[in-house]
């Protein structure tokens, strides 16, 4: 028995299930608010919040794993993590992250590791990174019933060939390519799209071009809605973080300085105190002791 949000009750007011056509209606009206999630307890919370989306994101090997990039997540870790994170969803929307190289291999390659992130993982729909290349793709599976959403500018699985974590889109062809590709991605059905690290005026120019919601994370504030990676954005991460991170909250300063006063206390021999120890089996028992 360890402290269960579940048996904690039901959040104040149930939400209704936000879901992938209800976001993608979204478009040009009140704006879209998605955190990334990895555990079923950040999850409720979240959930709580009115947060309207949960990703379940690729990050995770980075935030979560402490790799430094997200290139070794496997499918497996993604549903693992997905399946805890739709536990904690009661209203919030659950997307899964198709980790690198389970799409790009081929349509049918895409397809099926995203069927698998619904069966297993319990997703509600899943996110890719790619645009015109990876079209045929969002086809597929967009045609056997699963909702998409995309992913273009900073793409951190391409990491290498972009030469590290940059912004993108700052020259006229490579701009060009990326109102292209977030075009090429809702003709190919995908319900909404992640713009990720471009400059604003580029993505308010995408926002305009596409007639699905675009969701931005270092994309400036035209996009329909706006994503955070929730370590991030709850100040648990130590480092440095990107620039378009805001810190909301200091909760590693918070856990820090609680750790260290049950260190101190549990030293002192002041924790556990009468009030977190069950009552002694009986009184012959204390008496002995004595
Ligand atoms: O993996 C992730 O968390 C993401 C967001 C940053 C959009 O792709």
């Amino acid at each position: 028995m360890y402290g269960n949000p579940i048996e904690g009750g039901a959040p104040a007011r149930p939400r209704k299930k936000v879901t992938a056509p209800g976001l993608r209606r979204r478009k040009g009206g009140e704006r879209i608010t998605m955190v990334t999630a990895y555990d079923f307890t950040m999850a409720r919370l979240l959930d709580e919040a009115g947060v309207d989306a949960l990703l379940v994101g690729d990050s995770l090997g980075m935030v979560v794993q402490g790799q430094s990039t997200t290139i070794p997540v496997t499918v497996d870790e993604i549903c693992y993590h997905t399946r805890a994170v739709a536990r904690g969803a009661e209203g919030a929307h659950v997307v899964a992250d198709m980790p690198f190289m389970s799409f790009q291999v081929s349509a049918i390659q895409a397809l099926e590791n995203a069927g698998r992130l619904m069966k297993e993982g319990m997703a509600e729909s899943v996110k890719l990174e790619g645009g015109e290349e990876v079209a045929e793709h969002v086809r597929r599976i967009v045609a056997a019933g699963i909702p998409v959403m995309g992913h273009v500018g900073l793409t951190p699985q391409s990491v290498h060939a972009l030469g590290g974590f940059k912004v993108q889109g700052k020259a006229d062809a490579a701009a060009a390519k990326l109102i292209t590709d977030a075009q090429a991605l809702a003709d190919a059905g995908a319900y909404a799209i992640v713009l990720e690290a471009i400059p604003p005026d580029l993505a308010a120019i995408v926002t305009d071009a596409v007639a699905v919601p675009t969701i931005g994370i270092g994309a400036g504030p035209e996009c329909d809605g706006q994503v955070l990676v929730c370590y991030d954005m709850f100040g648990m991460t130590r480092g440095r973080v990107p620039k378009f991170t805001k810190r909301f909250a200091e909760v590693g300063d918070s856990v820090i300085g609680a750790a260290r006063d049950y260190v101190r206390e549990v030293q002192a021999g002041t924790f556990p105190a009468a009030e977190h120890t069950y009552r002694p089996r009986t009184k012959k028992l204390v008496d002995a002791a004595e």
